[in-house]
Order: structure tokens, then C-alpha cells, then sequence
């Protein structure tokens, strides 16, 4: 890579490795004049594939301005066919329709944070390198510092317990509320070192903060939530025969995607109790066909060459030609 100028946006010299880039680009099929959704620009890995497999249009979205701003130059590289929207993929169909585009041939998902996000301090995410204790991809609403200073401690624990998938969450957040009294939390480190008291680190060698972190990324972000949206609004603009790809890196996100990929194409499983109705309820008609029955994994020649690959998994899946119900809990066509 050669060296961005001087004025060059935050994170522009570190470079971020798409990951299962060629499994997607199979996946999504694309077709030439096809329209396209990158639903997660990041540093628009997918979307210069996509670009350069066909000669299609594609719509970038994140929701970090920074990622935008940072792929502005690529717009030179492909005239007319690429075109950015701030905001977030759980409105991908609102953000689309206000530039008069309905119906999209394929939607790409990267779930989670980028390298540009990770390893610039100023942004919070990491529990390495000292930042404010910020993680706000959007960089605006409530900071992780605002969560860690005011909320409960049981909210704390639940929070900690279901994102992080933390056994020691309810120890974590007392460790947490009583440093807070003492000074609110305004730096990761500090609040790494707060875990890491409390927390042995496990065999296989992890830093007892990264669940933690994970939660509270999740929650400031809604990523859960704004995942669930997001795949609503796919079944909502993809064409029959489009293609949704979604790539996830951790469990949590991927029992969204399945479950939501189950009920859309009419298998018959029954909703756990903690399954929202939303994902849970199917429509009359199945609108999705999945396109591989098991999730796709990266090679092991990619996880070498990239470790942050080593968790991701795909699901692929076709819509159908049915129409959408009116009536889905939570008011969604
Ligand atoms: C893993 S990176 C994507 C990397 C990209 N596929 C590439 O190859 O360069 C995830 C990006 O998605 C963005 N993002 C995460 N959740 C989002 C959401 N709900 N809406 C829009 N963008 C989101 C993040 O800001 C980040 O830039």
C-alpha cells in the first residue's frame, strides 16, 4: 500500500483485509447493469470486488462517516457506478428509496468493526491500546463510557452475561459500579485492568477483557438489533433471484441469521422463548431459498494469511417470488 497523503482521513494507513471476499463474490452471482447493496463499506474491500467482477452499480452504506470518507477516491476509479449513503443497512430500504431505488439485485453484510476501527485508539474499541472508552461506530448517541458509568449493575451483568457471553459477568459489573464510585471510567485501559482483576485469563490464552469489550460494543451499537432490521430490509428490496450474503464473526450473530434464513424459508422450526416474533414468524410463502445448507467458512490458507477470518461464517440465500406479508409483528411489510 502506498502512503496516504498527509490530510488523508483517520485509519487511511492501515489496511483491512475482506474477509471470504471470493465466496462472496461467487455467492452474489452478479450480473452486468445489476444494482448492488454493500451494506458495510468498511474500507470497500467487497464493494471494489463487486465493481471489478461486473459492470454493475453498487450502493455503499456505513455507518461510520470516516469509512465513507476515507473511499471517497474510489468513486474516480468507477464513474456512475458507485455511490455512498451514510446511515445504517437496518434501513437499508428507507436510505435507497430517498435516491428512487426499490428493488436491488444482491445485498452483501460484513457484520462487526473493521481493522480502521480497531486499531485507531481515538476510537475506543480496543482494550490494547489506551483511547477514550468510546466504540461508537456512528460516533454519536451514548459512548460505552456513558453505559459503564451510569447504568445498573444488574444491567451491567445482563448486558456483560448475553453479548459477552461472560460466565463471571455479575463479578465483572461489581468490580465495574465500585471503581466508578471511585472515578468514573473514561479510558480502556483502565477498564481492561478493572476485568483483568477480576478475570483469570483463560487456557487457550485470551485477554479476559475481549468479552466484555464485545458486549459493550454490541450494546452501544445495537448490533443485534440493527442486524435483525437489516435483514428485514433485505427481504424487502431484493428482486427474485437476488442473493443476501451475510458474513458474521460470532455466534451471536450468526443464531440471528439462521433462525431469520429458517423462518423465511418455511423450514418448520419452533422459536426458542428468546426468539424475537419478529425473526421467528415466517411468512405464508417461504421468501428466501437458503443457497448452502451449512454456513461457509474460510479456508484454512485464509485464516492463516488473516486470523481476524478465523471466526467468520457465511449464510447465502436466494429471495424467492413471494410477496411479503403486511401483517409481520412489529408493523414490517
Ligand atoms: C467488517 S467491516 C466491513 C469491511 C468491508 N467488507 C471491506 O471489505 O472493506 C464493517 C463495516 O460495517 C460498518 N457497519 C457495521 N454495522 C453497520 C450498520 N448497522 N450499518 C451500516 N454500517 C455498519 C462498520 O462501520 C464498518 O465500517
Amino acid at each position: 500500500m502506498s502512503k496516504p497523503p498527509r490530510s488523508a482521513p483517520p485509519g487511511a494507513e492501515i489496511e483491512h483485509i475482506p474477509v471470504l471476499l471470493t465466496e462472496v463474490i461467487s455467492a452474489l452471482a452478479l450480473k452486468a447493469e445489476g444494482v448492488y447493496v454493500d451494506g458495510t463499506f468498511g474500507a470497500g474491500g467487497y464493494t471494489g470486488a463487486i465493481l471489478d467482477a461486473a459492470s454493475c452499480t453498487v450502493w455503499a452504506i456505513d455507518r461510520d462517516p470516516e469509512a465513507l470518507a476515507r473511499g471517497d477516491v474510489m468513486k474516480e476509479r468507477y464513474p456512475g457506478r458507485l455511490n455512498f449513503v451514510h446511515g445504517r443497512f437496518g434501513d437499508m430500504a428507507e436510505l435507497l428509496a430517498a435516491h428512487n431505488v426499490g428493488a436491488v439485485d444482491g445485498i452483501a453484510l460484513d457484520l462487526g468493526v473493521s481493522s480502521m476501527q480497531i486499531e485507531d485508539r481515538a476510537r475506543g474499541f480496543s482494550f490494547l491500546r489506551d483511547g477514550p472508552l468510546d466504540m461508537r461506530m456512528e460516533k454519536s448517541g451514548r459512548s460505552a463510557a456513558d453505559v459503564v458509568n451510569t447504568l445498573s449493575e444488574k444491567e451491567l451483568a445482563n448486558i456483560i452475561f448475553t453479548y459477552g457471553e461472560e460466565r463471571h459477568a455479575r463479578r465483572v459489573a461489581r468490580a465495574i459500579v465500585s471503581a466508578r464510585a471511585e472515578r468514573p471510567f473514561s479510558r480502556t485501559l483502565r477498564l481492561a485492568d478493572v476485568i483483568r482483576a477480576e478475570v483469570r485469563r483463560s487456557h487457550d490464552g485470551i485477554d479476559p477483557a475481549t468479552r466484555t469489550f464485545q458486549a459493550l460494543r454490541i450494546y452501544v451499537n445495537d448490533e443485534l438489533g440493527e442486524l435483525e432490521r437489516g435483514l428485514h430490509g433485505a427481504e424487502r428490496i431484493l428482486k427474485p433471484g437476488g442473493v443476501l450474503a451475510v458474513v458474521s464473526f460470532h455466534s451471536l450473530e450468526d443464531r440471528v441469521v439462521k433462525t431469520f434464513l429458517k423462518a423465511r424459508s418455511g423450514a418448520a422450526i419452533r422459536p426458542s422463548r428468546h426468539t424475537p416474533a419478529s425473526l421467528g414468524a415466517a411468512p405464508s410463502a417461504a421468501t428466501f431459498t437458503p443457497l448452502s445448507r451449512r454456513p461457509i467458512t474460510p479456508s484454512e490458507r485464509e485464516t492463516a494469511g488473516n486470523p481476524r477470518a478465523r471466526s467468520a461464517r457465511m449464510r447465502i440465500a436466494e429471495r424467492t417470488t413471494a410477496p411479503l406479508l403486511t401483517s409481520l409483528p412489529g408493523g414490517r411489510a
